[in-house]
């Protein structure tokens, strides 16, 4: 066993010590996962916002979600988690992240260095700059588990995959996709009877979308995914590799929210002339990720053919379509519900468990 990964001198109450970084849809539904199965052998030692963290739970006995945020202690201080989990005596020592925050995200391979195991939802690293992701390889090797599976697809079992076909000697040749539940549910739904901008209201109402949905419409959380996606398979993508279509105009892009969405009108002509081009070509409209064979990636709105896998989505669902060379003709193809909070929280429990 790593040195650092010793069980730590004192008194010892379950294998695994938890602590979650991030506490909004997807860290409560994870904490309420905890609460429903109570596992026996993981401790919740910790939770923390962007604002301040509570430690030292002596065992995880229902976490009232209510009053949480008021027990939080302030300034935000990683010392403080480190900690908790240091003391918790625990064999297997995991700090969960499930934020957004790039500042958070900068320090996993610090912890994995010190012989934490990270979890993550957060793809600010992995589809971060290449520098980043090898970093983590590297403090990976080390011994620690990096439980990536909720980054892509809300845990659908893509990555896991990737790295099966990719250890057993396939090769990756091209990919692609739907990877984002909010776009796959907009262009399930568009059919151009009503204006792009009122299904948009609608899919921020439903909760579907960022608070901000510019951040959807603009492909880059996309993009994070095909990155990590080509990278897991041996392909060092870096940001600048991927062509990226923008759907916001660029006269929207830097108003506030509000403003945005008030104007959001100013996309419906061009959405739904490419909705009626793609509709006289017996095609329909969808928000794809490739990385072709001759490794050209892109992300953006393709007309997509009634037989391709792509056109039969509904609601939400992510489509990963994997070419491979021994899944030449027929390629392997992963589709199901690709986002929620309740997914992305059973895919953080599931590779917390898999730390065992
Ligand atoms: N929602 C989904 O269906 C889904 C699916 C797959 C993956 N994900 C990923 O999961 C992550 C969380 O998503 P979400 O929907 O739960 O986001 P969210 O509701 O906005 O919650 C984010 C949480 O992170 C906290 N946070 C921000 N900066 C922090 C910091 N420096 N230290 C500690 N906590 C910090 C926020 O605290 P404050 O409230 O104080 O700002 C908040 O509690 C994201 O990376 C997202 O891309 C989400």
């Amino acid at each position: 066993m790593n040195a650092r990964m010793r069980r730590l001198p004192h008194a010892v109450s379950g294998d695994h010590a938890l602590v979650l970084i991030g506490i909004g849809k997807v860290g409560s539904a994870l904490m309420g996962l905890l609460d429903a199965l109570r596992p026996t052998r993981l401790r919740l030692v910790g939770v923390a916002n962007s604002r301040g963290q509570w430690t030292n739970f002596r065992e995880f006995s229902g976490l009232d979600l209510g009053t949480l945020p008021s027990k939080l202690c302030g300034p935000r201080d990683d010392a403080a988690l480190l900690a908790a989990l240091d003391a918790s005596g625990a064999l297997h020592r995991v700090l969960v992240d499930a934020s957004a925050s790039e500042a958070v995200a900068r320090r996993h391979a610090h912890w994995l260095g010190r012989g934490y195991h990270v979890v993550t939802a957060n793809k600010c690293l992995l589809g971060g700059t290449l520098l980043d992701w090898r970093n983590v390889e590297s403090a990976r090797e080390e011994g620690c588990r990096y439980g990536d599976s909720a980054t892509v697809g809300a845990g659908l079992p893509v990555l896991s995959s990737l790295r099966r076909l990719r250890a057993c000697g396939d090769r990756l040749l091209g990919i692609e996709g739907v990877f984002s539940g909010t776009l796959s549910w907009l262009f399930n739904h568009f059919d151009g009877n009503r204006p792009f901008s009122a299904l948009l209201r609608e899919a921020r109402s439903l909760g579907f979308t960022e608070p901000d949905p510019r951040i959807d419409l603009s492909g880059e959380d996309v993009v994070r995914k095909l990155l990590i996606l080509a990278r897991t398979s041996g392909n060092p993508l870096d940001r600048r590799d991927v062509q990226v279509d923008d759907l916001v105009p660029e006269e929207l892009r830097n108003l506030p929210t509000d403003d945005f969405l008030a104007s959001a009108g100013v996309m419906d002509e061009a959405i739904a002339a490419r909705h009626a081009r793609a509709h006289s070509r017996g095609c329909v409209l969808r928000h794809l990720a490739r990385i072709d064979n001759d490794g050209c990636a892109r992300v953006g709105l393709v007309d997509v053919p009634a037989a391709h896998p792509a056109a039969r989505l509904q609601g939400s669902d992510n489509l990963f379509v994997l070419h491979t060379q021994r899944y030449g003709d027929r390629p392997l193809v992963i589709q199901g519900a690709g986002a929620g909070p309740e997914l992305t929280a059973q895919a953080l429990l599931a590779d917390v468990m898999a730390v065992a």
